[in-house]
């Protein structure tokens, strides 16, 4: 499978030049989010954790079973966990529980990633360290025996996963802390729980005996940076006025609520998020008797932030614009227990 290089608007250097592309790019991540937080949650779609312990007693090729299970993910599975993931050739990979380091080596030799796999399992680490050998890719990628939870992240652009759910939950804060924004998690069948996902699929998968038998899950996060706080600028309007606009908002993990003023008078938040160090919302605001929509899509960079306007709702919109925000007053995002959950 042919997988192209990332298209993701988090790298965006410009945001205005990028600005229609970012701002659709957003709108369709927004309406997976919408969905997922109205409650078509991604717990529902999952398959049971001892499903998948069981299962993996059962049927997987059982190399050794510890506390955690060795199984596969299916190559189908590998090609579109790096597809959601964004994978491209200057991104840095680290699989954690990488088994026999199919993830990690088909990026290699596809993408031409950098990166390493660990697991506790050092039958699997050697067996991966040669199959990377005979593949070609041992100068770019390796795989050590060590616990992902004494295993540095900070490198890593793209983590993938296929662990148990608590296993999953247990890395979370690890995961929120070491990794920088805009970086992107990837998991095979189990998610974050409250993190919702900005990303999913289901795929039919006929050979898979685990989990649910005969479908996978792949979820994709995007590390959220810093949007929380009070925001002020100044934004064009419909009918060529420029007029100060405040944005009050509160984090938990992508997500952004709270309240916004627009030329001093309350106008309605819509949807606002973190996408890495992008900080998107959307307001609904009077103007000239009618609610018109808003749209800001701003690079944050500690207390500032710049971007572009979108105001009304069709293409082309009524007015594009740039805005240009500073942040007076912080609020740390809440990204759920700091220590691993249990
Ligand atoms: C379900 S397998 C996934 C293998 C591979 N990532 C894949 O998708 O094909 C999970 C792997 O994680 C490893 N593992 C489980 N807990 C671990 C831990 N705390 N540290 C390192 N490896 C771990 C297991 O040994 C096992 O090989």
């Amino acid at each position: 499978m042919n997988i192209r290089p990332p298209v993701s608007p988090l790298r965006a250097a410009a945001p205005v030049a990028a600005h229609p592309a970012l701002h659709a790019a957003a709108a369709g991540r927004r309406r997976a989010l919408q969905a997922l937080a109205a409650g078509a949650a991604g717990a529902a779609l999952s398959p049971s954790p001892s499903a998948f312990a069981q299962a993996a007693a059962r049927d997987a090729v059982v190399i050794r079973f510890d506390s955690s299970p060795y199984v596969p993910t299916p190559q189908k599975v590998v090609d579109e966990m790096l597809r959601m993931g964004r994978v491209g050739a200057k991104d840095f990979l680290v699989d954690l529980g990488s088994g026999d380091g199919r993830i990690v080596i088909t990026a290699a030799q596809r993408m031409g990633v950098r990166g390493f796999g660990v697991d506790l399992d050092p039958e699997l680490v050697r067996h991966a360290n040669a199959t990377a050998k005979q593949a070609g890719v041992a100068d770019r990628v390796q795989f050590f025996q060590r616990d992902i939870f004494k295993t540095d992240l900070t490198k890593a652009d793209v983590v993938t996963m296929y662990l148990l759910p608590e296993v999953n939950m247990m890395a979370r804060p690890k995961l929120l802390a070491e990794l920088r924004p805009g970086s992107r998690v990837v998991t095979h069948d189990y998610h974050f729980e409250d993190w919702l996902p900005d990303d999913r699929i289901t795929l039919d998968v006929p050979e898979k005996k685990v989990g649910t038998p005969g479908l996978a899950y792949v979820y994709m996060w995007i590390v959220p940076g810093q949007g929380g706080g009070r925001w002020q600028g100044k934004m064009p309007v419909a009918g060529g006025q420029v007029l100060p606009v405040e944005l009050d908002l509160e984090q938990r993990f992508q997500l952004l609520t709270g309240s916004v003023t627009l030329g001093g008078r309350p106008a309605t938040l819509a949807f606002a998020e973190m996408v890495g160090n992008d900080l998107n919302v959307i307001f609904n605001a009077e103007i000239g008797g009618k609610q018109v929509r808003h749209e800001i899509l701003a690079a944050t960079r500690g207390g500032e932030a710049s971007g572009t306007v979108r105001v009304g709702s069709d293409n082309p919109a009524l007015l594009q614009g740039q805005v240009v925000l500073s942040r007076s007053m912080a609020r740390p995002a809440n990204f759920g227990p700091a220590v691993a959950v249990k």
